[in-house]
């Protein structure tokens, strides 16, 4: 069976990368709309060697349309989901608009397939630095359960969009050359500096980003005993996003149990010889699909804890991968 497939945001940084891996993969389409706004209305890309015409979105464009791919962002998805629902097409969101309501379920198909069948609709892709920690703690949390996990992230800019990749190009040119860097997308400079900043402030200090990795984790994991807090942090780095991860788990985990458990994990890959000096990389993940797991350390501060490094490419599985997964698991059921 084939599929008439949108993608809205075709032209951003995951929209680019979504056109990609429909093609990779082979992903059964039968037509193809490629969506985003005036501005680049008219582009054409290439898709399994077909050219297609970038159209502005409209409400009507999801007219015929089986399933809808979204990256606009939360206000495209606000105003536009809901229409291409209404003329039939299951949507997958990757924005943040709908995570969290109760009937929209939040996949990350290594995890929670299951929950892609409760749909009324709308399906939504977690946060990027969520999908691939979850990823990793999975086979850890079946083993012996998770009370409590520790996050700091280190992420890429391109997680905020192709508009924020070229403020780092542009401001670490301008720097080299001894001259001001201008910040437009972010509030300081990004290039040569670490912002401990991701998304909006709440009035307890927390960012959004950060409360995101709290309540899609309690939710993916169909968990609300976990205990999780996390300080997320923007690096000057196109694509890639590390995380370091504490974990507290209920029952003990030696690390050499920890690692085999990973190693036998589909999506997951071991990167850990210190001796050999390997270890997850940021700069290793832009052809690499497979969430990166190093620096397995036991935590000797607690009874039963684990430290892990975790790196992906927050594009691809971190979006427009794991928004495809979604889709495939969907369709492959049927
Ligand atoms: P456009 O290229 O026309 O601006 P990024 O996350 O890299 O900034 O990309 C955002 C993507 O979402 C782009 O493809 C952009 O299109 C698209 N987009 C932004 N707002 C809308 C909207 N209201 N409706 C449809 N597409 C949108």
């Amino acid at each position: 069976e084939k599929y008439n497939v949108a993608v809205v945001g075709a032209t951003g940084a995951v929209g680019r990368e979504m056109v990609s891996i429909l093609e990779e993969r082979d992903f059964p389409f039968a037509n193809l709309r490629l969506l985003a706004t005036e501005r680049s209305a008219g582009t054409v890309m290439t898709c399994k060697g077909e050219e297609y015409v970038v159209e502005v979105t409209t409400p009507d464009s999801f007219e015929d349309i089986d399933i809808a791919l979204f990256s606009a962002g939360s206000g495209a998805s606000k105003k536009l989901a809901p229409e291409a629902v209404k003329r039939g097409a299951v949507v997958v969101d990757n924005s943040s608009a709908y995570r969290m309501d109760d009937e929209v379920p939040l996949v990350v198909p290594e995890v929670n397939p299951e929950d892609i069948f409760e749909h009324t609709g709308i399906i939504a892709n977690p946060n990027c630095s969520t999908i691939q920690m979850v990823a990793a703690l999975k086979p850890i949390y079946d083993q012996v359960g998770i009370k409590r996990l520790v996050i700091s992230t280190y992420q890429a800019v391109s997680g905020t969009g192709k508009d924020a990749m070229d403020e780092l190009e542009q401001q670490s040119k301008a720097v080299l050359n001894g001259e001001e860097a201008n910040p437009e997308i972010y509030p300081h400079q990004i290039a040569f500096n670490v912002l401990p900043h991701i998304d909006i402030f709440f009035d307890d200090g927390y960012t959004k980003e950060e409360m995101k990795m709290v309540n899609e984790t309690q939710k993916i994991m169909n968990d609300n005993n976990i205990k999780v807090t996390a300080t997320a942090a923007r690096v000057p780095i196109f694509n890639g996003h590390a995380e370091s991860i504490n974990i507290e788990t209920n029952d003990r985990v030696t690390v050499k149990e920890a690692k085999e458990l990973l190693a036998n994990t589909p999506g997951v890959r071991v990167e850990d010889d210190p001796d050999k000096l390997k270890y997850p990389l940021q700069n290793q993940v832009t052809e690499i699909d497979d969430v990166l797991v190093g620096r397995i350390r036991e935590d000797h501060s607690i009874d039963n804890g684990l430290n892990l490094w975790v790196v992906a490419n927050n594009l691809r599985k971190g979006a427009a991968l794991n928004t495809i997964q979604i889709a495939e698991k969907m369709i492959e059921e049927k």
